[in-house]
């Protein structure tokens, strides 16, 4: 068995990288990110605002989040594409900064870990959900490099958005994952600081499967 734990700030080519790894090794791959995201596309949907009350407690023991094929489920609806915009990215991260948020989807992803071989991606992976990972990433880059990555991604994908606001966003969203209370993003002592504002995602992705197979 072994649990690949990587995180980092928002941009930096986690979820492409742990995508691939997972393939690679032909194990499971689970996005948290993607978690918050569908919480907060919810959150937004039922005009439940970020803070800690009996709606959102309400919500959160009314809410389901499964991954299957490639896709996530929420309340057993495929939401993958709803949930990419700046709009949700925004919204992912202010209740990401909610306690009673943050255990729901622990206990989810500790559940989705289970005793299996799983590359999860977020921010308190190395550091809360799988303390334990047999091998532990931080992922960087620049704050430059990480919005013109998230631009190109979603041009790609015909979204009409502006550069500028994707770095100003991306500034924010940093702020807010590091300074926040609650689980603050931080990179666990014993996790490989990766700076990939000058590798390519291939470059990456060999490091960390070559580091997997010799311990597989
Ligand atoms: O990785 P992402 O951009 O899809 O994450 C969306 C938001 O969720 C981001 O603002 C940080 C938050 N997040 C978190 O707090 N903990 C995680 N394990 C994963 C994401």
């Amino acid at each position: 068995m072994i649990r690949i734990a990587i995180d980092g700030p928002s941009g930096a080519g986690k979820s492409t990288v742990a995508k691939a790894v997972a393939e690679r090794l032909g194990i499971d791959y689970i996005d948290t990110g993607a978690m918050y995201r569908a919480l907060g596309y919810k959150m937004k949907l039922k005009k439940v605002e970020p803070v800690e009350d009996d709606r959102l407690a309400e919500l959160l023991n009314s809410t389901e989040i499964d991954f299957s094929e490639g896709n996530i489920f929420l309340d057993g609806e495929i939401v993958n594409d709803r949930i990419r915009t700046p709009e949700i990215s925004m919204a992912a991260s202010a209740c990401s900064a909610l306690a009673s948020v943050r255990k729901k989807l622990v206990e989810i992803q500790q559940g989705m870990a289970g005793r299996k071989s799983v590359v999860m991606d977020g921010r308190d992976i190395g550091t809360v959900v799988l303390p334990d990972a047999e091998l532990k990433y931080f992922i960087t880059a620049s704050p430059e490099e990480r919005a013109s990555r998230r631009y190109r991604e979603l041009i790609a994908k015909g979204q009409d958005v502006s550069y500028d606001r994707i770095l100003s966003e991306t500034c924010e969203r940093d702020h807010n994952d590091s300074t926040r209370e609650v689980t603050p993003l931080r990179r666990a002592d014993d996790a490989v600081l990766l700076d990939t504002t000058d590798m390519t995602a291939e470059e990456v992705i060999n490091r960390i499967c070559t580091d997997a197979c010799k311990m597989i």
